[in-house]
């Protein structure tokens, strides 16, 4: 079977990116990243696209007035490589709903909380001042509400008494750089899909897989916080 064509979207660091590209190059994950694709000229996610032989492309948010204008450039640039699935992997704008309704049921978004809980930015952060005990990942299907889209799967992490927004977010990394591959790896065997506004996968209707409690955490003397 052909490798499941792909465009990647990112703002930032890239290292979802690579978590995606390294699957890949492994063996285990069979896509082809036809394009990356940012907001930002100096995300460093462009960078590890160009050293993985991958397309990047720059859409600068500054040269569209209007968010509504650049969304379209940004679907329209989509077009051009035709994916399957789009993957918005730390992509830090909102594309409009005109964007999001081409892809409808293609694209996917990573953020790095237990949604429904936390969405939008700064969730290590909001994790902390509202004394949560557990944090995590989420992936899900993009859709025109922010963060609001149907669940594909999630890990949950125990948030400690000496944890910061440096170690959350450590943490909540390494929980995305597993999920994120398991979710494009369903969708690229044919197992995942959006119908009727629910996720199924392997047929059925599914809730968020993975969402097992984590123990709750403990002190050094065994005792729960
Ligand atoms: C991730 O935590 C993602 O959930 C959030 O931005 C971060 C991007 O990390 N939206 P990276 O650029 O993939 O390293």
């Amino acid at each position: 079977m052909a490798d499941t064509p792909v465009v990647v979207l990112a703002s930032g660091h890239g290292s979802n990116l690579q978590a995606l590209i390294e699957a890949r190059d492994a063996g285990t994950l069979p896509i082809a990243i036809r394009a990356v694709l940012s907001n930002r000229a100096d995300a460093f996610a462009l960078t590890r696209a160009a050293q993985a032989g991958i397309a990047p492309r720059v859409i600068d948010e500054r040269s569209f007035g209007e968010a509504r204008r650049f969304s379209h450039a940004v679907a329209d640039a989509l077009d051009e490589f035709a994916p399957a699935l789009v993957v918005l992997a730390g992509f830090m704008r909102i594309l409009h709903a005109d964007c999001v309704a081409r892809y409808a049921g293609r694209m996917i978004n990573l953020h790095p909380s237990l949604l429904p809980r936390h969405p939008g930015l700064h969730t290590h952060r909001r994790v902390l001042e509202a004394g949560d005990r557990e944090h995590g990942a989420s992936v899900h299907f993009v859709t025109p509400e922010l963060d609001a889209g149907p669940l594909i799967i999630q890990r949950r992490v125990a948030v400690t008494v000496d944890d910061t927004v440096a170690s959350l977010a450590e943490k909540v990394h390494a929980l995305e750089h597993r999920i994120l591959p398991t979710a494009v790896g369903w969708f690229a065997a044919g197992r995942l899909s959006l119908v009727a506004g629910r996720v199924r996968l392997d047929g059925r209707r599914s809730p968020a897989q993975g969402l097992a409690p984590v123990a709750a955490p403990r002190d050094t003397a065994g005792h729960t916080l």
